[in-house]
């Protein structure tokens, strides 16, 4: 019997995606460039289920059943090309190649529009839930041809996480579009952390100690803020250094890394002209995080309050962070879906974001209590934005004050909070009946005669600023 579906890349994602896969019941071809790895994995998980090891990849191909499914599991960039244009002469019209790494949408829009031409069927995937997700269930976005998916599909729903009995997977849209929601997915990620980043330099503020601060962040995970981040928040502020005895995240570097998948979804978001402002500051906090240089100069240069926050009622201050968290991360989440509704009419895809809020319920780092209410808000009307959703409305009506005491106090007391108070700046753009582009229209037009449009009516006008002042109608 031929092998159900095959994987590339025996790495911890592959290979624990490999295994999922064969405790599924399902018959798994395995391949890696070095054959010692594949060695390796089936030493020490061959019993796990039913592997096929090929040592040439051409032997890969040919144990697979058609249309030949195959996942590829290695480094985003270079090396997934690679495999693709190996993999191509090997295979016939009709065989599904899934590129399952942190691909950038437009790589899986250029290789889909290859592979098409080719006869072959190309699935970008996102696939969230880190090392553990693979193995034990993870949160998966595919983007491909909608008759690829009828192939594809159910090998994943099965393999995927499960919540309330309805899988973790569900298909995107074309081309590029899985990758799409997973970088999106990975910006939501970013704010997230930057938010409970802002939230944990508060209740330091305030003098918690860090024990402290893990038993609020785990009565937080009992409510609303119910989430995947918040619980091993709890879990990381509770580790204490073996070697030194203090909390591990103090004897921690204050250097965020990142591989860049936040960074596009900015990127990505300029281009489509889409806020995306409070995911943009946690990118840009990883990036002042990371600059050395500036940090040791502005430190030498710069005066200012301690950090140290003076409250009368300290529990009560506690719980408007809560709340100035809870609104932060629902700015968000709106912010991401208004991407991913932004990028499908750019790109021509059908994405249901209520169906996106589903399958990130379960299996992926951004899992929260949060994607319910989101999915059901989305199910129950269509929405521009999550914002003006009822029950989202309401609630961050009724946590705005609190949201507002948490960012002034901060400012006072000198702890940046970036994500908060752009999270709100966005909240107050948003419900504005006027902005201050007015001005800005001004001003465009009386230096470069940039034009204005009116409120009383139609048409294109011009202030002669530095002639007679009068008024001209452009068209
Ligand atoms: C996931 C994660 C995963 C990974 C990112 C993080 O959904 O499982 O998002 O994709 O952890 O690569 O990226 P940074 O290194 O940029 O933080």
């Amino acid at each position: 019997q031929l092998a159900n579906i095959g994987v590339i890349g025996m790495a911890v994602m592959g290979s624990n995606l490999a295994r999922n896969l064969a405790h599924h019941g399902h018959r798994v071809a395995v391949f890696n460039r070095t054959t010692a790895r594949t060695d390796e994995m089936i030493a020490a998980h061959g019993s796990e289920g039913d592997f096929r090891p090929a040592a040439e990849l051409a032997q890969f191909v040919a144990s697979l059943e058609r249309p030949r499914r195959i996942i590829i599991m290695v480094k985003a960039g270079g090396p997934t090309d690679a495999t693709i244009d190996a993999l191509i002469p090997l295979l016939e019209p009709g065989d599904i190649v899934v590129d399952g790494g942190n691909a950038f949408f437009e790589d899986t829009r250029r290789r889909e529009q290859k592979l098409r031409g080719a006869g072959l069927h190309f699935v970008g995937a996102g696939i969230s839930g880190g090392e553990v997700g693979a193995l034990e269930g993870p949160s998966i976005m595919p983007g491909g041809s909608a008759e690829s998916y009828e192939a594809l599909g159910p090998i994943l729903e099965s393999i995927s996480a499960q919540v309330d009995g309805e899988p973790c997977c569900t298909y995107i849209g074309t081309d590029g579009a899985g990758h799409f929601v997973k970088m999106v997915h990975n910006g939501i990620e970013y704010a997230d952390m930057q938010f409970i980043g802002e939230a944990y330099e508060l209740l330091k503020g305030l003098g918690l100690s860090h024990t402290e601060m893990a038993d609020v962040f785990a009565t937080w995970n009992t409510g609303d803020l119910d989430s995947y981040l918040i619980e091993i928040t709890s879990e990381v502020l509770r580790k204490v250094d073996a070697a030194t005895g203090r909390p591990l995240v103090e004897v921690i570097v204050d250097a965020a890394g990142m591989k860049g998948t936040g960074t596009w979804t900015v990127q990505s978001a300029l281009n489509l002209g889409t806020p995306v402002s409070a995911i943009a500051e946690a990118v840009f906090a990883r990036a002042i995080s990371s600059s050395p240089d500036l940090r040791a100069a502005s430190q030498a240069a710069l005066a200012g309050p301690s950090g140290a926050i003076a409250v009368d009622d300290r529990a009560a201050f506690i719980d408007q962070i809560r709340q100035a968290l809870w609104a932060s991360k629902v700015v968000a989440y709106a912010q991401g879906l208004d991407e991913i509704r932004m990028g499908a009419a750019e790109y021509g895809w059908d994405i249901n974001v209520g169906e996106v809020a589903k399958i990130w319920r379960g299996g992926c780092i951004i899992r929260a209590k949060l994607l319910e209410r989101i999915r059901s808000e989305y199910a129950a009307g269509s929405l521009t934005t999550l914002l003006e959703a009822p029950s989202v409305a309401k609630e961050l009506a009724n946590s705005q004050d609190a949201w507002r005491a948490v960012v002034a106090a901060a400012v006072t007391a000198g702890v940046p909070v970036p994500g908060f108070s752009s999270a709100l700046a966005h909240y107050d753009q948003a419900r504005a009946p006027r902005l201050n582009a007015a001005l800005t229209q001004g001003l465009r037009d009386y230096f470069g005669a940039h034009t204005y449009r009116r409120v009383d009516k139609e048409g294109t006008f011009h202030t002669n600023w530095s002639t007679d002042g009068a008024e001209v109608q452009e068209d």
